[in-house]
C-alpha cells in the first residue's frame, strides 16, 4: 500500500539474526524455521550472510530427508549420490555420514575417527559447490568438525610464497588404501585425480581463496617433486593454522552449510563405539577457476 511504512525483508532488514561463529569465519542464522520455505527475498539474504562467512549455522532445526533436501535445493541442483549405504536414504540427493550398523552393514559413509583436512570432490573436474550436514545424534565427546577460512588463508600468505603458486595447478586425487579419510602413500594407477588452480576465484564475491589441502592435493604440475612437496608441506601447515579455523562443537538439531569453494574443513577423532548420524547433502559446483 502506497506511503505504508515496511519492515521486515522489503525494508532491507532480513527477519533473522546473524551471530559470528569465530574470528576466523561462520555464523549463526537465528531465528529460522528450515521446515518452512524462505521466501526469495529472505533465501536471498542467507545467501548473502553464506558469501560472507563460509559457513552458516541453524540450530535446533527439526528435519526430514525431504526438508533437508528441499532447502539444500534453493542454493543449486542436488549432487548424486553414489553411496547410499544399505538403502538408508529414500530421498534423490541424500545420503548419510555415520558409524551406526544395522544388520552388520554400515548405513553412512565416511564411519570413522579423523579426518584430514579437504574440500570436497577436489579431485573431479566439477566439485560440489556446498555441503550440508545435519546432526541426528552425536558422540558425547570428539568428533566435531573443524573448518578453515582459504580467503585468510591467502591473503596471509607471504609475497614470494604467493608469487611461486600463482597461476600453477594442483592435482588432487582421490586415493587412500581403504581409509578415506587420512592420506597414505602415493596413489595408484586410475584412481580419481584432476588438477585445479592451486588459487581459485569464488564466482559470487570475487574473492581468491587457497585451493590445496593436506587430504587430496598431491602434487604441483610442472614442478620438480622435492619442491613441489616442500611448498605443499608449508601451504597446508599456514591454511591450518589456528586462526583460520572455527571448530563446531555439534548438537543433534544443527545444521550446517559449508561453501567448498573457500573453505576447507575436517574432522576430529571420536569413540566408535558411539554413535554418529550425521545426513547429508550436497550441491553441485562449477569448475574452478
Ligand atoms: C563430509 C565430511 C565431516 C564430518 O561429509 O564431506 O567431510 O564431520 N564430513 O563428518
Ligand atoms: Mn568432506
Amino acid at each position: 500500500m502506497k506511503g505504508m511504512v515496511q519492515t521486515g525483508p522489503e525494508a532491507g532488514q532480513p527477519p533473522f539474526g546473524v551471530m559470528p561463529l569465530s574470528d576466523a569465519l561462520g555464523a549463526e542464522i537465528i531465528g529460522l524455521d528450515l521446515r518452512e520455505r524462505l521466501s526469495k527475498s529472505v533465501f536471498d539474504a542467507v545467501l548473502d550472510t553464506w558469501h560472507a562467512h563460509g559457513v552458516l549455522l541453524f540450530r535446533g532445526q527439526d528435519l526430514d530427508e525431504t526438508k533437508q533436501a528441499a532447502f539444500g535445493a534453493r542454493f543449486g541442483d542436488l549432487g548424486k549420490v553414489l553411496n547410499n549405504h544399505n538403502g538408508r536414504s529414500s530421498t534423490p540427493g541424500v545420503m548419510y555420514i555415520s558409524n551406526v550398523r544395522e544388520d552388520g552393514q554400515l548405513v553412512g559413509a565416511l564411519p570413522d575417527g579423523e579426518m584430514f583436512f579437504h574440500s570436497d570432490q577436489c579431485y573431479v573436474e566439477r566439485p560440489g559447490m556446498a555441503t550440508m550436514l545435519y546432526a541426528m545424534e552425536v558422540p558425547s565427546r570428539g568428533g566435531d568438525t573443524l573448518f578453515a577460512n582459504m580467503y585468510t588463508a591467502y591473503e596471509t600468505l607471504p609475497g614470494r610464497i604467493r608469487a611461486r603458486i600463482e597461476g600453477k595447478l594442483a592435482l588432487n586425487v582421490y586415493d587412500y588404501e581403504n581409509n578415506a579419510t587420512t592420506r597414505g602413500s602415493e596413489p595408484r594407477e586410475g584412481v580419481p585425480s584432476f588438477a585445479h588452480p592451486i588459487v581459485r576465484t569464488h564466482p559470487a564475491t570475487g574473492r581468491r581463496a587457497l585451493y590445496v589441502n593436506r587430504l587430496m592435493t598431491h602434487h604441483i604440475v610442472g614442478m620438480d617433486r622435492a619442491e613441489s612437496d616442500a611448498l605443499l608441506d608449508m601451504i597446508f601447515d599456514h591454511q591450518e593454522r589456528p586462526e583460520f579455523i572455527y571448530e563446531h562443537v555439534w548438537t543433534p538439531g544443527d545444521l550446517l552449510i559449508w561453501d567448498n569453494r573457500c573453505t576447507l574443513h575436517a574432522r576430529s577423532n571420536f569413540d566408535a563405539a558411539e554413535r554418529r548420524m550425521m545426513r547429508r547433502v550436497a550441491i553441485l559446483g562449477d569448475k574452478p577457476y
